[in-house]
């Protein structure tokens, strides 16, 4: 999979811009501010349908414009794919192949796409919001059925939630019941489709950070312990734990438990990274979930995701940015870095310089 080229209109700091990618290695340098990491935003907004920045779309707009306009053609997994996303201070407008979609499920699927920028250290260093975060994003890219049912999940959780704080016990009481059987369908699906996939994972982890650190560090992942089984009993056992927290759930004002309370645990050396990695040891342990998770795309349906990294290589020392370039072999890369990296000279190199919302050219 790979992006032939991007349009840019009124998106961040461009009035109009076109880029010409290549199959391998794309740099896009520059000074700071200049647009470079906007540039990649929009290559993963259109593969996913998410800014990795900001949940608002509204700062994707240049400023005192009234609406963003951006496509791609991509060769995809099905094939040659215009994708495009007019996003107005109303919402947004996305098709795919002129065709427009009103689910991001619709949109998901076509071109995957990985971005690791120096933010993605919160993946290991933050509460279990970021964890899912990521967990959510790949396996939705990899699986529409896990997507719609996070999709149904989260709405009927707001539901619940907002009935928790209702006055009224006995109707909470009564209707609990009616909501956690199909909060519950829901949750296991997500709950067996996260277990899946930290399995995949985690070996793929632990082989790339192994790699990127020369054998001197071991990386596992464990997903969450409370929910073993296949789907059926993972319902089953969410709707009792569920029920018998009625109390607790009605006190809180808030759903305690079921998957949106997961996490998973990443430990190098056997110790909580959480708590304990160094910044080095973090930066690694990031990065090579995130290789891990280009390798999973590969296995799970036979081609390589573009893989988005922004700015990156500078906090990097020389032999870690060589073995990442070296990873990169064989797969669309779009780098952000302020210097044309020393590591990518002799190789093929697409080189786009930007200044100010533009490509100098
Ligand atoms: N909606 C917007 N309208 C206009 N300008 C914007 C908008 N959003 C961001 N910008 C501007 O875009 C500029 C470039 O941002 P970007 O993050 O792409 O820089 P960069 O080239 O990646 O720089 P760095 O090397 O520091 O990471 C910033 O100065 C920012 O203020
Ligand atoms: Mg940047």
């Amino acid at each position: 999979m790979y992006i032939k080229n991007l349009q840019l209109k009124n998106f961040r700091n461009y009035a109009e811009e076109k880029f010409e990618f290549t199959q391998g290695l794309n740099v896009l340098f520059g000074r700071n501010a200049q647009g470079k990491t906007n540039c990649a935003e929009a290559v993963f907004y259109l593969c996913t349908g998410t800014s990795p920045r900001t949940r608002k779309e509204k700062q994707l707009i240049k400023n005192g414009e009234d609406g963003a306009f951006i496509s791609c053609t991509c060769a995809g997994r099905y094939g040659d794919v215009e994708i495009s996303a007019a996003i107005s201070e109303n919402g947004r407008e996305v098709k795919v192949n002129g065709n427009k979609i009103t689910r991001n499920a619709d949109l998901l699927g076509n071109v995957f796409a990985v971005f690791f920028s120096p933010q993605e250290l919160r993946l290991i260093q933050d509460g279990p919001d970021e964890r899912r975060r990521f967990m959510n994003l790949s396996i939705s890219q990899l699986s529409r059925p896990y997507y719609i049912a996070l999709s149904r999940y989260n709405k009927i959780l707001e539901q619940r939630n907002n009935l928790l704080k209702n006055r009224d016990i006995s109707l909470i009481y009564d209707t609990l019941p009616v909501w956690d059987e199909q909060l519950c369908k829901y949750a296991a699906v997500i709950a067996c489709a996260r277990a899946e996939y930290i399995k995949k994972l985690a070996p793929l982890a632990s082989d790339a950070h192994r790699f990127l650190t020369d054998g001197r560090e071991e990386l596992t992942l464990s997903p969450d312990k409370k929910y073993k089984g296949d789907e059926e009993l993972l319902k089953k056992r969410l709707f009792d734990e569920l029920s018998q927290n009625y109390d607790r759930d009605i006190r809180l004002g808030y759903t305690a438990s079921g998957p949106h309370r997961d996490d998973i645990t990443i430990c190098v050396d056997g110790i909580d990274a959480k708590n304990y990695a160094s910044q080095g040891q973090t930066r690694t342990a990031a990065l090579s979930v995130k290789l891990a998770e280009v390798e999973i795309f590969r296995q799970e349906c036979g081609e390589y995701p573009v893989l988005i990294l922004d700015d990156v290589m500078s906090e990097l020392d020389l032999p870690r940015r060589k073995k990442l370039v070296s990873r990169a072999v064989g797969l669309q890369t779009i780098i952000t870095c302020t210097h044309a990296e020393r590591v990518l000279y002799g190789q093929e190199v697409n080189k786009i310089m930007i200044e100010g919302g533009a490509i100098k050219r």
